[in-house]
């Protein structure tokens, strides 16, 4: 997979990819990163890309034109999607990674200062993304959020260590609890039946557990569960 990331700050994204699972990704060539700078293409030589908005009010606007470069000297298929992260967009979630995560390119633009000339937005853009409703100073950690929540569902991305074949968000359920040695830490023990190797009852206790985090942490997630009847009776112990 190949993600094209447009930035005024491609030193960010680069630091923030090189490292851990995204780095090992880039390495072994499962996914292409690239985070072109915009400002390149400001077309003038004070390397300006921002202006003052029309019809007044305060901060600067990324005009169109170095955005348009930019997206025209990415190589790229005619339908690749192209991703405008901004806190008016479509909320990110588990689903949304999962969906992206099959295509073969994308194209990611981060805005900055007070936004993009829309139209160019209106241009390129196919898909607005928000990573949660609160204003970030710019596109850039957006962009790396969505790209790490994308990257690791490809295949071979992640090692059999680090499955996420039981993990939080899969059918909308938190994940059960985790322990590891020692058996006891300051006082606090690890659940029996861990300990015992009936691998039967293991399964059926993490369910349990998976059940009670969501409903006690996010009752709103059970709606979309698939529960049995008895499962549905089991939550409403945990619930107000
Ligand atoms: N840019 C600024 N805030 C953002 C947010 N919440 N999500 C995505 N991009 C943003």
């Amino acid at each position: 997979m190949k993600i094209t990331i447009m930035t005024l700050f491609p030193e960010m994204i680069e630091q923030c990819i090189s490292h851990s699972i995204m780095g090992r990704a880039i390495q072994n060539g499962i996914v292409n990163i690239e985070a072109i700078d915009i400002r390149k293409y400001s077309g003038n030589k004070h390397n300006q890309v921002d202006d003052y908005p029309y019809g007044g009010g305060a901060g600067m606007l990324i005009r169109a034109q170095p955005v348009k470069d930019c997206y025209n000297a990415i190589e790229k298929s005619h339908n690749t999607r192209v991703i405008y992260m901004t806190p008016a967009g479509k909320v990110w979630n588990q689903k949304l990674a999962e969906e992206f995560s099959n295509e073969k390119e994308i194209i990611i633009l981060c805005g900055h200062y007070e936004g993009i000339d829309q139209r160019v937005i209106d241009d390129i853009v196919t898909d607005e993304i928000s990573i949660g409703d609160y204003v970030l100073t710019g596109g850039e950690i957006a962009a790396i959020t969505i790209t790490d929540s994308i990257i690791r569902l490809i295949d071979g991305v992640l090692g059999k260590k680090e499955s996420f074949e039981m993990e939080s968000f899969s059918d909308n359920l938190l994940e059960h609890n985790h322990y590891t040695r020692p058996r006891v830490f300051e006082g606090r023990e690890v659940p029996e039946v861990l300990l015992e190797g009936n691998h039967k009852k293991i399964e059926q206790y993490r369910r349990e557990q998976s059940l009670r985090n969501t409903a006690i942490k996010r009752p709103d997630l059970l709606e979309k569960a698939n529960l049995s009847i008895c499962e549905k009776e089991y939550v409403k112990n945990f619930l107000e």
